[in-house]
């Protein structure tokens, strides 16, 4: 046990940025996260509430943590989450909110949630046609996602990014569309490497559109890419801005280029364990000590066992890789 008041690993990373997912559950089924049918959810008795998810961030946050994410499932498929980003806002130490989320519900909440206390929003979209998104989503929807978009920019949210999965087969065709998309409309656009956190187990190193393959078709469409400096080290992705000026273009390219020595981040699950990477194995159950009376310290502790068994990196490549049990709807992209 250490007393250190940071979360620093033995590899003298500080993780100051939690990733909370608020949920498991989801309103599509996008098949590099979720199965298709017969997904198990866990029972609404096991999801942290909001009291908890508060107190394990106000505990979190007398660590250093500053930067939340929340995450889902789909966030917005819980019910009144403007409440909890009012409360974590009002966290002494936070200063920067965030959320993943695949737009569907978010023209209806996002001026609760700019209200609220959100700060940046990162919306799904994989490829601007309705017979893309089924294919990956399994259910139709895109049209309800695009107006999620213009509503945020409507509300005034600053800085809003689009994740695009980029999957070989599937969005090729989409790059070059994208980043027209994402130019005329003033959105940062980012694209991310398949990982292997899929629900069926059906990811193949084939499957992986790298970074630099759409950066090859994104040159070749709207001429060279320049990088920009990058001003946090701890940012997952390399971004370039196109040479005309208009618009910025990221890569988050876990699978070819991995960024786990500069990572910052860790993740509490939507049933409240404790995670020190997006593949780790193994656990650390906060609702446990949340739930059986146990103190802030012992918390602390808890976070500190965590962070401590950080492993360098997710070892994707080697063979002795083994896939987490959970894919990414159970722990929170
Ligand atoms: N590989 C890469 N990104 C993924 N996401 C979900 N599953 C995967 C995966 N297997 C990302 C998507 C989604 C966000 C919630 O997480 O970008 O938008
Ligand atoms: Fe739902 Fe997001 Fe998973 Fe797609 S990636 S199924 S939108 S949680």
């Amino acid at each position: 046990m250490t007393n250190s008041r940071i979360l620093v690993d033995s590899l003298g990373r500080v993780h100051n940025n939690l990733r909370i997912s608020v949920t498991d559950r989801c309103n599509i089924r996008c098949f590099y996260c979720m199965p298709n049918d017969n997904v198990q959810f866990k029972p609404r008795a096991e999801i942290l509430t909001f009291e908890e998810i508060a107190r394990f961030t106000r505990v979190a946050a007398s660590l250093g943590v500053n930067k939340l994410r929340l995450t889902g499932g789909e966030p917005l498929v819980r019910a009144d989450l403007p409440a909890l980003v009012g409360e974590l806002a009002s966290v002494p130490g936070i200063r920067d909110i965030a959320m993943t989320t695949n737009g569907l519900l978010l023209a209806d909440h996002v001026d609760a949630l700019k209200r609220a206390g959100l700060k940046r929003l990162n919306i799904s979209l994989d490829g601007l046609r309705e017979e893309t998104f089924q294919r990956i989503s399994r259910r139709s929807g895109l049209d309800r996602v695009l107006e999620g978009i213009f509503a945020a920019q409507r509300v005034g949210f600053e800085k809003i990014r689009l994740n695009a999965v980029a999957i070989r087969g599937i969005t090729d065709d989409e790059i070059v569309p994208l980043g027209e998309f994402a130019r005329q409309h003033g959105l940062e656009l980012r694209f991310i490497e398949f990982m292997p956190l899929d629900a069926e187990n059906s990811w193949e190193n084939d499957q992986v559109l790298s970074g630099s393959e759409i950066r090859e078709a994104l040159e070749n469409a709207f001429g060279a890419l320049l990088p920009i400096e990058r001003r946090d080290p701890s940012q997952p992705a390399t971004d370039y801005r196109f040479e005309d000026g208009i618009g910025v273009i990221g890569f988050i390219n876990p699978v070819t280029q991995p960024f786990c020595s500069d990572c910052n981040r860790l993740r509490i699950t939507a049933d409240g364990k404790i995670r020190n990477c997006l593949f780790s194995i193994a656990e650390w159950d906060a609702r446990q000590v949340m739930r059986s009376g146990g103190s802030d310290e012992q918390l602390v502790e808890l976070l500190h066992d965590c962070i401590l068994a950080k492993k360098p990196g997710h070892g994707i490549d080697s063979p002795d890789f083994v896939r987490p049990d959970r894919a990414m709807y159970q722990i929170g992209g």
